[in-house]
């Protein structure tokens, strides 16, 4: 089988061990593997450039790898030559000729390519929030790459978006394949040989958004990176006796702020899924706050999540936030927005053990998938790694935005956490 990996989307520190454990585990499987760059753009762009003569390095093949694997697999998918090139963002990717963008964007790697990504935030083979793969033409183009590189097996590291454009990808394909038969593009005998593309979605994303899994690739790193920042705030707010207002990301998703707010243990926290109970919201929060600072507290922190709002549905923003401490509680009140040192930096060991686990059980499901099947996303639950099917993962999630858009709280609450109680 010909299994190709992209990263999608937001990047999330994790990819890159989730991108290293694919083609690992695809080739210890006899897989042949690719990287497809620069995420679903890479894929409507495919290949304009032939393949770049590699030289053939000199490898010494560890005995007890070469035991452990089998020699075929590992000997024959050892290096393809590109890795220190894919490490750097360079390569033969978009290059420049005669005014068009041309370039490989799906590249065939070895064993050797993804070698030490385990613990490098980012994604190497880049990432992209892709306009022309949302457009009938740009899907049509991403499906003959796939057809012309033979590539029969997708595993998408992505966040809601990248995973729902999957799952678009997936129900499309019969669709897309009988028109490049009529366009002429591929032979009919083409189409006989690729009459299903399977597909695995693996959730690369800070936000912890997606339904149907407890957590996502990049979520604990980023949830670190704030905790760090907040312990560091924490120092000079209480030295000065100040207010901190903290605006985290996490787009719909209060995850981040909510996790950031206990484990730093936040005086106050914004969140989508559950504004303040009253409105107008402020004296609620000068409430709390009040009364911590009357216990002897020095210092007050508040977490923003950037997609909070009250129950109207009017976003609460950090400098809104800040202007109400300073005036009714007059609090000496700062705003810190952390902004992407959230999202970069060295994955965590969670987001190196996860992708991992994950990683490997993509390929089997690829390699386990029959036609009848739904397309799979790796979850995992309750500490088991789980295959959940991808249109339920992404139903789920989009109810849960309709759930806040129709300001049902209480139902956005239960469907991120089926056990919560108002
Ligand atoms: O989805 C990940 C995320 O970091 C969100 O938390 C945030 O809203 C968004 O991406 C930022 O996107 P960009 O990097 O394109 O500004």
């Amino acid at each position: 089988m010909r299994i190709a990996v992209l990263t999608s989307g937001g990047d999330s520190a994790g990819m890159n061990p989730a991108v290293r454990a694919v083609v690992k585990a695809g080739i210890t499987k006899g897989c042949e593997t690719y990287v497809i760059r620069e995420g679903y753009e890479g894929l409507v762009r495919g290949n304009t450039t032939p393949p770049r003569p590699r030289p053939k390095a000199e490898r010494h093949v560890p005995a007890e790898r070469l035991a452990r694997f089998g020699t075929d697999a590992l000997v024959k998918n050892l290096s393809f030559g590109d890795g220190p090139a894919l490490r750097e963002g360079a390569g033969d990717a978009d290059e420049e000729e005669e005014g068009t963008l041309r370039g490989r964007h799906i590249v065939r790697v070895g064993w050797d390519d993804v070698r030490g990504w385990m613990g490098e935030g980012g994604t190497f083979i880049g990432s992209a929030r892709s306009a022309s793969f949302r457009t009938l033409e740009g899907r049509l183009a991403a499906a003959h790459n796939l057809i012309k590189e033979g590539i029969d097996g997708l595993v998408v590291c992505g966040g809601d978006g990248s995973l729902t454009g999957a799952d678009r990808l997936r129900a499309e394909w019969g669709e897309l394949v009988q028109q490049l038969v009529a366009g002429g593009k591929i032979t009919e005998t083409e189409a006989a040989l690729n009459s299903h593309l399977k597909i695995v979605g693996l959730v690369g994303s800070i936000d912890n958004d997606m339904a149907l899994t407890d957590m996502t690739i990049g979520a604990p790193t980023a949830l670190t990176r704030i905790c760090e920042a907040i312990d560091n705030i924490n120092s000079t707010a209480a030295s000065h006796s100040r207010a901190f207002v903290v605006e985290v990301m996490g787009r719909h998703c209060g995850w981040l702020a909510l996790m950031a707010g206990v484990s730093a243990g936040a005086d106050y926290v914004f969140i989508p899924e559950q504004p303040p109970k009253s409105q107008p919201w402020e004296e609620e929060m000068c409430e709390v706050i009040r009364r911590h600072r009357e216990v002897g507290k020095r210092k007050t922190i508040v977490i923003v999540a950037e997609g909070a709002h009250d129950r109207d549905l009017n976003p609460i923003k950090a400098e809104k936030v800040k202007d109400v401490l300073t005036e009714v509680l007059k609090l000496d009140t700062r705003v810190t927005t952390l902004g992407h040192t959230q999202r970069g930096g060295r994955p965590v060991a969670m987001d190196r053990i996860l992708p991992t686990l994950q990683g490997i059980d993509a390929v089997n499901a690829l390699l386990e998938a029959t036609p009848d099947q739904p397309s799979y996303m790796i979850g995992i639950h309750e500490n088991k790694i789980l295959r959940i099917p991808l249109v339920d993962a992404v139903q789920q999630t989009q109810a849960v935005a309709a759930a806040i858009e129709a300001r049902d709280f209480g139902r956005a609450m239960s469907l991120r956490d089926p056990e919560f109680e108002q």
